[in-house]
């Protein structure tokens, strides 16, 4: 067994400021010739009038150079739009008025969170208006007895959760981008990330919200009761509606106790049976302690701790498996992570492994999975997809894929959300490359709709994987989707260009 050396501490925050996107990334309206502009009012003198005379100047970004260039480019700097006006405000009722008159004067609109998605959703793909819900950051209140939370939908994760562990619980959810996504962007894209496993995904802990429809209405679903039939449950339809039928604004959200004890163990195996005996054992083993189980391919470890020179416990191996456990006992817990270690290395599921002794060094092994997504954007252009799989198929993707691409991209890599069937495939090249696009897409879609998968496991469809979503949804579904978009924004203002191919007026 390795021992722990002293690793580097992780950093959670990325930030979307315009000092970030010094690099000249190409407008997506020129990369992708195809998309046509729809039939919108360009922003004029009069309607720039209008939000100055219901909003403070802070409120009101036009500075195209300097306030919203961090606004128009994606984290990935893979799209870019040329929206010349960014709107921040701090209330339901100034998003309730925004849209009302966007609505009546025919202006398009992209709601806006943290700005980490990684679907082109979160940025303008022409001249959209930006509505930025930053400034609605407000945790409204903390209840540590019936564990819910309502907050703003602008609260940045990372914040909302400092707040919750001094009131004894914790998130849900838990994310590498939660230094800057916030509630509201997690719930329109239904995020999932490193502990779905454990508590389900945001359709099960979102207690209520309030959403504000395209037309300026409140609708207010904020209920904190657990059990309520009474009807259609309409919050559902915004949790991973991705800011086209309406912008949240608050959330109740149900959190669970703050574990007292968390053990994070990582493993380096020799094959990916061993990788899924590890987690048939795992699951069997650790039981109701167990919170999250994340794979790392032996090229995506390559690429954090070359690039990103972070320290590995554990030496090269074709693959590894962090584990996480929490729980309320940590001699129980530490013990039951001990015996499995124990076990897997006698049997020879796994060569080696250790165990973090301390939070510190937990974090660092965290790193090492959680900081995959940002090492690969380093490397230049980034194919990202992000699947849901049969489980005894996870890692077949990626070996196709190897295959078919040869040599034509630096890297082609996998990671991801093991215990969940939710595979990260990677794929990077130095610059962006159609041919290289048009050699991985539609084929990878059609791979994983052959294994009967979703080609949106949790970042969602925004621009990027619109096009695709027959390849996991039946075409009657999608039509009443389209339907549901048509009844809730009939002039299709609300991120427009965004989860449906075309346009919505065919
Ligand atoms: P944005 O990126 O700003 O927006 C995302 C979408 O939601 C857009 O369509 C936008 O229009 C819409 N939207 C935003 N706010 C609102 C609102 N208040 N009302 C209505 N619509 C809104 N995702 C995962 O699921 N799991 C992960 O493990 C994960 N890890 C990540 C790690 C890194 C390093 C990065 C960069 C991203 C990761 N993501 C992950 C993707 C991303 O963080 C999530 O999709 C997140 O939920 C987006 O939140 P945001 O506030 O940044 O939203
Ligand atoms: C992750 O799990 O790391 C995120 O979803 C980001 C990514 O897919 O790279
Ligand atoms: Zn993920």
């Amino acid at each position: 067994m390795s021992s722990m050396n002293k690793l580097s501490a992780t950093i959670r925050t990325f930030h979307s400021s315009a000092a970030r996107f010094k690099k000249n990334v190409e407008f997506t309206a020129v990369r992708y010739p195809y998309l046509k502009r729809g039939n919108y009012s360009f922003l004029s003198d009069r309607h720039l009038g209008f939000f100055q005379s219901i909003l403070s100047p802070h409120q009101v970004l036009t500075d195209e150079f300097n306030d919203l260039s961090g606004y128009n480019v994606d984290w990935m700097h893979s799209v870019r739009g040329s929206s010349r006006l960014v709107l921040r405000p701090k209330t339901t009722e100034e998003v309730g008025a925004i849209l009302q008159y966007c609505n009546a004067q025919n202006i398009a609109v992209c709601p806006q969170g943290g700005n980490t998605g990684l679907v082109g959703g979160s940025v303008p793909v022409f001249d959209e208006v930006i509505m930025s819900l930053g400034l609605m950051d407000a945790v409204i209140s903390v209840d540590e007895l019936s564990g819910i939370a309502i907050v703003q939908a602008g609260c940045v994760l990372e914040k909302l959760e400092t707040i919750l562990h001094l009131n004894n619980l914790t998130l849900p959810l838990d994310l590498g981008a939660k230094g800057s996504c916030q509630i509201g962007g997690n719930v329109a894209t239904n995020a999932g990330g490193i502990r779905l496993l454990r508590y389900g995904n945001l359709h099960g802990s979102v207690l209520g919200l309030t959403a504000v429809l395209a037309n300026g209405q409140i609708m207010d679903c904020l209920s904190t009761n657990k059990k309520d039939n009474t009807g259609y449950d309409l919050k559902q339809l915004f949790i991973g509606s991705e800011g086209t039928l309406g912008v949240v604004t608050q959330v109740a959200l149900h959190c669970p106790s703050k574990p007292t004890s968390v053990q994070v163990g990582f493993f380096g195996i020799n094959s990916f049976d061993n990788v899924l005996e590890t987690l048939r054992l795992s699951k069997q083993n650790l039981g109701e302690i167990l919170s999250s189980c994340e794979l790392i391919d032996a090229s995506s470890w390559n690429c954090v701790t070359s690039l990103l020179k972070l320290k590995s416990p554990v030496n090269y191996f074709p693959f590894y498996i962090l584990l996480e456990t929490s729980g309320s006992n940590a001699d129980h817990d530490a013990e039951k992570l001990n015996s499995l270690l124990e076990m897997l290395l006698k049997n020879g599921t796994i060569v080696d492994g250790t165990i973090a002794v301390d939070s510190t060094q937990a974090t660092s092994l965290w790193a090492l999975r959680e900081r995959i997504a940002e090492a690969l954007a380093s490397e230049g252009y980034v194919y990202k997809y992000d699947v849901s799989v049969p489980i005894r198929q996870f890692y077949q993707l990626v070996d196709v894929m190897r295959a078919r691409l040869e040599k034509l991209p630096i890297r082609c890599c996998g990671y991801g959300h093991l215990g969940d069937g939710n595979l990260h495939l990677n794929i990077t090249s130095q610059e962006y490359s159609s041919e290289l696009l048009n050699k991985i897409e539609p084929f990878v879609y059609d791979w994983v709709s052959r294994q009967r998968g979703s080609v949106s496991a949790e970042h969602g469809l925004g621009l990027k994987k619109r096009d695709y979503i027959e390849y996991t949804k039946s075409p009657t579904s999608v039509h009443w989707m389209r339907r549901m978009k048509k009844l809730f924004d009939p002039n299709n203002i609300l991120n427009p260009y965004k989860i449906f191919p075309g346009t919505l007026n065919e």
